[in-house]
């Protein structure tokens, strides 16, 4: 019989061995699995952290899963498997590889941890996590994706660094799917609770929003040979302890709409009740007109996507 809470992370490249040190050091989840086609660099990383978790005196263990069998019973499966994305690389470049990919996964997860509530990360994030909903066959509330907590955090960073005050009181918002054209949301954003429009010429915040649409690709400039991982790790290790301790907090998320915002069929960022069931409510915010029709376009972006999928035979 398992004690305590199981996280079973699936890639435990930067962005998986990551959620799992970030895991490690809150110490909520009895057990942590990687699984990884590299088995012995996850060795080493499930080693290293175990020894790390430790030095805090938490009780999270570490372990490698060499066969899928080994996530057996795991609370939630955070997926960040998937080709990465390089310089130049769109995210929508992605598409059909890491929808194979994912279809392989939702496989190992529907026979070996059936009633685990799934986090998405693999990019292109959206259309990722409308395939992991569709071939698991899970219910919506249990097919998450992670990005819009990532967006948000980097819209917040970004507003820190221009007024220099208010840290930990800046609430952002981005909404639509993770890519070119998600939406921030700036009346949405607010500094202890004073709109941001108040606080920021307009022309600031619209630097703001265009930095924070770019952000991934600013930081995959730099590192040249990879993307993003200590953000999207800790906003995806976010959403593992709301799940965990039922915290019932509100978070952008991507997750399936049926009609919510007028769209069905579609996986888009909108703000959700998260807790031990997953995603407990969709809140339908209000969107002015110019604010609708930056989230049609979005929504539209990842429907293209999707369609793509069916244009390519991943979908008859
Ligand atoms: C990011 O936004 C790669 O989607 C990832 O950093």
């Amino acid at each position: 019989m398992r004690q305590g809470k199981k996280v079973s992370i699936i890639g435990a490249g930067n962005v998986g061995s990551t959620v799992a040190y970030s895991l490690c050091m809150l110490g909520t989840a009895h057990e942590v699995i990687l699984r990884d086609s590299k088995t012995e660099i996850a060795c080493g990383k499930a080693l290293d952290m175990s020894q790390a978790a430790a030095v805090v005196r938490s009780h999270t263990k570490v372990h490698v899963a060499e066969d899928a069998s080994q996530i057996e019973d795991s609370d939630i499966v955070v997926v960040t498997a998937g080709s990465p994305r390089r310089p130049g690389m769109s995210r929508d470049d992605l598409l059909v590889i890491n929808a194979e990919v994912m279809r392989g996964i939702a496989q190992d997860i529907k026979t070996h941890a059936p009633n685990a509530i799934v986090i998405v990360v693999t990019n292109p994030l959206d259309p990722m996590t409308y395939v992991m909903w569709r071939e698991t066959g899970f219910d919506k509330s249990r097919v998450i994706g992670m990005a819009g907590l990532l967006d948000s955090a980097r819209m917040a960073s970004f507003i820190y660094e221009k007024l220099g005050y208010g840290s930990g009181q800046i609430r952002a918002t981005v909404l639509g799917g993770h890519g070119d054209d998600m939406v921030p949301v700036r009346r949405y954003s607010t500094v202890a609770g004073v709109p941001l429009t108040d606080l920021m010429a307009d022309s600031e915040i619209d630097k703001i929003v265009e930095r924070t649409k770019n952000a991934g690709a600013e930081i995959v400039g730099y590192l040249q040979n990879g993307s993003a991982y200590y953000a999207p790790a800790k906003a995806t290790a976010k959403m593992c302890e709301a799940i965990l301790r039922d915290s019932r907090q509100i978070y952008p998320c991507a997750v399936l709409l049926e009609g919510e915002y007028g769209y069905e069929d579609v996986v888009t960022g909108v703000p959700i009740v998260l807790g031990a069931n997953g995603m407990e409510k969709i809140i339908e915010v209000t969107l002015n007109e110019k604010e609708k029709a930056l989230f049609d376009r979005s929504v539209g972006s990842v429907k293209g996507l999707i369609q793509t999928l069916y244009d390519r035979n991943f979908y008859s």
